[in-house]
């Protein structure tokens, strides 16, 4: 009898419960026992668990957040009694202790990281992509992001209505702090006059004109949809310097420096987009509102579209582990689940590559891309 552990790590996502669901039947079936750690790396660490059993699983498919918790938590860099110590090695010898046969790690760009540090330690990982960013490389979607592209596109509908009635602008920030899928898939989903998208830096001049000649045609209301991490192109210039000094850094205290400077510029641009508002009222003289549809568009329950991913993924999960694959993100691709090397996953980011099929189609819509 195998005995598997799960965990879920970063920011929740809508999903997360019907892929524990998916894993964890699956691996019953196939008379494996599943332990769940709490709070991701944190609760691996410091051996906290439930035991995933027929009494725990059923009813999870449309639960959202997680029953497992998660937080943001790495092994090798994790904050205890007020020190940030290396604790790798307790991480090491919890799964030891179970006496594992693999380790399920669900989560982000983050956490793949942090799984693939336990590979090289020598464990049995695999793992799963989530997240509403939808920023996993060699995977077609992760999940989460149908979910919150469903919310975020309802909320675009909704502030249709009172943008119309008012003969406002109202600006609507989705979140994305790297990657732009969400606020442009919503964006277009939504009809969004505006859509600005970290990928594509915008200027606050070409946008005006853009809401003017809206106004000029008899459509006296805009909806601009930014992501969190759009930046204008002054911004864009001090952020894309300070990446590639981190980059360029070769000394301890070199790193160190760049690393602060990058988180420097980072909340510099906290309330850029309330700032991006103001200005386009001022440019327009069009009554401008801001809403932050913030962490809305991670709660509640999964799409049909996620329930059915997780349930593909996590089961497929399941049949890996049987046939003793390890060292692999499960990835979808064109509808047929894959094992990809953890290896090729990490240190990378899938952004939306400015010949996307969405880009061109958002300009042949007449939304402006703010450029
Ligand atoms: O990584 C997913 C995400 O929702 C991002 O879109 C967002 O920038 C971030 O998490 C917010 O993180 P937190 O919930 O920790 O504030």
């Amino acid at each position: 009898m195998k005995n598997i552990g799960i965990l879920t790590a970063g920011g929740d996502s809508p999903g997360l419960n019907s892929a524990i669901r998916g894993i964890g039947k699956a691996a019953l079936k196939m008379d494996m026992q599943v332990l769940g750690f709490r709070d991701g790396f944190r609760g691996l660490v410091e051996n906290r668990f439930i035991r995933l059993d027929k009494t725990v699983l059923p009813g999870l498919l449309t639960v959202g957040g997680t029953v497992l918790g998660t937080s943001r938590d790495k092994p090798h860099r994790m904050v205890i009694g007020g020190k940030t110590l290396d604790m790798t090695d307790a991480a090491v010898e919890t799964y030891r202790k179970h006496n594992l046969d693999a380790l399920i790690c669900m989560g982000g760009g983050g956490t793949q990281k942090n799984a693939f540090r336990l590979l090289q330690k020598g464990l049995n990982i695999l793992t799963l992509p989530k997240t509403i960013d939808n920023d996993v490389a060699l995977t077609d979607v992760t999940f989460g992001f149908d979910t919150s592209l469903g919310i975020a596109t309802e909320a675009i509908d909704r502030l249709h209505s009172t943008a119309h009635s008012h003969h406002r602008i109202i600006v609507v920030e989705i979140m994305g702090h790297n990657a732009g899928w969400l606020a442009l898939g919503a964006g277009i989903a939504g009809g969004a006059d505006v859509i600005l998208i970290p990928e594509i830096p915008y200027d606050v001049e070409k946008i005006a004109p853009a809401i003017r000649r809206r106004v000029s045609s008899g459509r006296p209301f805009s909806i601009v949809a930014v992501a969190e991490g759009a930046r204008n192109l002054a911004e864009n210039k001090q952020f894309a310097k300070a990446n590639e000094a981190k980059k360029k850094a070769r000394t301890k205290a070199e790193k160190k420096a760049a690393a602060l400077h990058l988180d420097d510029v980072e909340n510099q641009h906290k309330g850029s987009t309330l700032r991006l508002a103001q200005k386009l009222e001022e440019l327009t003289s069009l009554e401008t509102r801001l809403t932050i549809l913030g962490h809305l568009q991670r709660g509640g329950t999964p799409s049909a579209a996620d329930r059915l991913l997780t349930t593909q993924l996590g089961t497929a999960c399941a049949r890996l582990i049987q046939e003793g694959q390890f060292g692999v993100m499960v990835a979808i691709r064109g509808g047929q689940t894959l094992p990809i090397p953890l290896e090729e996953v990490v240190g990378k980011r899938k952004i939306v590559p400015l010949d996307h099929p969405w880009i061109e189609s958002a300009r042949l819509v007449n939304t402006s891309l703010g450029d």
